[in-house]
């Protein structure tokens, strides 16, 4: 999923970092991902055989980590084969997600909460509207989000089988969004890829034998009940807050009929307001974390451009223990506004991974 912040890119660069500092330690065994997002830092340390902790204030992120760190052994979607004949029948188990995917695929789409909210229907074209979706992926993705809450709410899908499928929905349905990338505003017209139809592309369910603990908490009220041997913190850099930003991939993965407000269709996050995004606030918060955590080593994925300054954070984590940092140069691709070609012009951020080595544990 394209995500504001998101380490996918980066995945090498955090685990030699975070390898280079712990290899010498035969006692490490969990990793806590504390502002998991999308799930990808937590997935690549799970398969390198940790024993994951993930969590994140969104919900939609809760589903994305239930489904990538939580599930660790095949779905066999018993419940679905008198539904789902075909289940009975294939030979291979790592089928089965194809097949109930590829089965919601081809429900009939629904006029429901997504197709009424933030598609154009049959509205006129001087009339309001908001144009998320196509209305054939609105339908389908309102047909799809109540297909699988009711096999839910039936007992007729585990709750393993339940975030497998919701988190498919939510990465796919977002392929197709019509926005430039966010959910901040939509594009005035369908651009190619949301004229698309929506694909049940089934996400990857990563096999291993650890057991994974997900939860969806303010991470500064988490810290306080869990202990780990490895904290990773990728907190938000700056002001712009990730409820705002994907709103829609929230109300679709509660689909709890929320009242909606303004040109996007804003649910109240009021409650999801992350402390990390404010410069005021910031600073407490992330010393309040820091001196909280029960752990080992702490390691800090933060930029040159964010709220916190390198000095700030490097006095506020020396306070515990023995503090050093890595740097990468990264290369951003923006739009050039100011040239008439709008071209695509590089340029450069500073990556850091600050480290602590915790001296007095708690
Ligand atoms: C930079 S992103 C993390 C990206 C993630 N590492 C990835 O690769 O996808 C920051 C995340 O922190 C979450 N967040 C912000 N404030 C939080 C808080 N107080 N507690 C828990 N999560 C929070 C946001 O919802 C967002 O998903």
């Amino acid at each position: 999923m394209n995500y504001i912040g998101c380490k996918y890119k980066l995945l090498p660069f955090v685990y030699d970092c975070i390898h280079k500092i712990t290899k010498d330690d035969k006692n490490i065994t969990t990793f806590c991902d504390i502002f998991a997002g999308t799930g990808v830092v937590g997935s690549y340390f799970k398969q390198k055989g940790y024993k994951i902790i993930a969590n994140d204030l969104q919900y939609y992120s809760y589903v994305l980590n239930q489904q990538y760190i939580k599930n660790h052994t095949t779905l066999l979607f018993k419940g679905l084969e008198e539904e789902i004949p075909l289940l009975r029948n294939t030979f291979f188990d790592e089928n089965k997600t194809d097949i109930v995917c590829n089965y919601l695929n081809n429900l009939e789409g629904v006029a429901g909460f997504i197709f009424k909210n933030f598609c154009k229907g049959d509205k006129k074209d001087d009339e309001d509207y908001r144009l998320y979706f196509s209305d054939n992926n609105g339908k389908k993705c309102d047909a799809i989000r109540q297909k699988i809450e009711y096999w839910k709410n039936n007992n007729i899908i585990t709750n393993n089988e339940y975030y497998f499928l919701l988190a498919t929905l939510l990465e796919n349905i977002d392929k197709v969004a019509n926005t430039a990338s966010v959910y901040g505003a939509f594009l005035k017209k369908l651009k190619a890829s949301a004229n698309k139809s929506i694909s049940m592309t089934p996400a990857k369910v990563i096999i291993n034998k650890q057991e994974h603990r997900v939860f969806n908490e303010d991470a500064n009220k988490l810290i306080r009940n869990i202990e780990t041997d490895i904290l990773y913190l990728d907190p938000p850099y700056n002001q712009r807050q990730y409820s705002s930003n994907y709103h829609i991939l929230e109300t679709i993965a509660k689909y709890d009929n929320p009242t909606i407000i303004g040109k996007t269709g804003m649910r109240d996050c009021s409650n999801q307001k992350s402390m990390y995004c404010q410069k005021q606030k910031v600073k407490e918060v992330f010393s309040d974390l820091i001196n909280n955590a029960k752990t080992k080593y702490i390691f800090l994925s933060y930029n040159n451009e964010g709220l916190m300054s390198f000095e700030e954070i490097k006095q506020i984590m020396e306070q515990r223990g023995k503090y050093g940092f890595f740097e990468k140069t990264y290369s951003r691709f923006k739009a050039d506004k100011e040239s008439e070609n709008r071209h695509i012009k590089a340029n450069q951020t500073k990556e850091y991974i600050h480290y602590l080595i915790v001296k007095n544990e708690k």
